[in-house]
């Protein structure tokens, strides 16, 4: 694994987005993983101002998503499709056409074929962009005895909706459970970047970045399957986790 320690969590931000925009540039139609969250949040902002600077052309590019909630229509404005369109889509000029992210109504098994399909459909994806949360979390990938390698959906676990209540009026309001890439769909991609920045995701990070050890207990840990990944986090946070490279 590559592991990037930065500055401080704008440094992380415009190293990913110079990543994802010189990738652009090299080959325009590629395939982009997208992730939500608040850690990409900066990212994107950088990659708006890149094409408004005429620095990067989204015009071919494709998007898959990692992931949605269960329960929340597109348009609801904590579902991760509202999310993309809010913090990326609406402000660059990709064809929304070409941007995917799993729906959260209906058939549940379904989206996740739905989700599979579009995962694999014209290749792997280029780049996979990940978050993770503070039980080590990918996508929807929750930590625990067991991990699924197909799209699936997912039962939240309370650090999860804890954690991302911040979002919500009220926790109660955060979904319980949520459709998700599986491990298989995110490791196929060609290049995997994780991004993390907070003294939350201390512990996280450290059994992600020191030492060898894989679990499903921590399920960032199967990046160290992947012969090309990435790991981007601020000096902060690499103190924090204890790494000392
Ligand atoms: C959610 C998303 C993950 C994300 C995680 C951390 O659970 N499904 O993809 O990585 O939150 O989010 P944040 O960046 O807000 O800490």
């Amino acid at each position: 694994m590559h592991i990037i320690v930065t500055e401080s969590y704008d440094a992380s931000a415009a190293f990913v987005a110079d990543m994802i925009a010189e990738l652009i540039n090299k080959k325009p139609d590629c395939k982009l993983g997208l992730a939500t969250g608040g850690t990409p949040v900066p990212i994107y902002k950088k990659l708006i101002g890149k094409n408004a600077a005429g620095e990067v052309d989204f015009a071919q590019v494709r998007t898959v998503n990692l992931d949605e909630y269960c329960g929340l229509a597109g348009d609801h404005d904590q579902s991760y499709r509202y999310f993309m369109d809010t913090n990326l889509f609406d402000h660059v000029n990709i064809n929304k056409a070409n941007t995917f992210v799993a729906s959260g109504l209906g058939d549940p098994a379904a989206n996740a074929a739905e989700l599979d399909a579009k995962v694999a459909e014209g290749g792997p994806c280029d780049l996979q962009l990940l978050g993770i949360g503070n039980n080590g979390h990918i996508a929807f990938n929750e930590a625990g005895d067991c991990l699924k390698a197909e799209s699936h959906i997912e039962t939240l676990t309370e650090s999860t909706i804890r954690a991302n209540a911040r979002f919500f009026e009220k926790e109660e309001d955060v979904p319980t459970t949520a459709i998700t890439m599986g491990m298989k769909g995110i490791l196929s991609a060609k290049c995997l970047v994780l991004v993390a920045t907070g003294a939350a995701k201390a512990d996280a990070i450290r059994q992600l970045v020191c030492g060898g050890e894989i679990t499903t207990h921590n399920p960032s840990t199967f990046m160290k399957l992947h012969p090309n990944a990435w790991v981007v986090i601020d000096r902060a946070l690499a103190d924090a986790a204890g790494y000392k490279g």
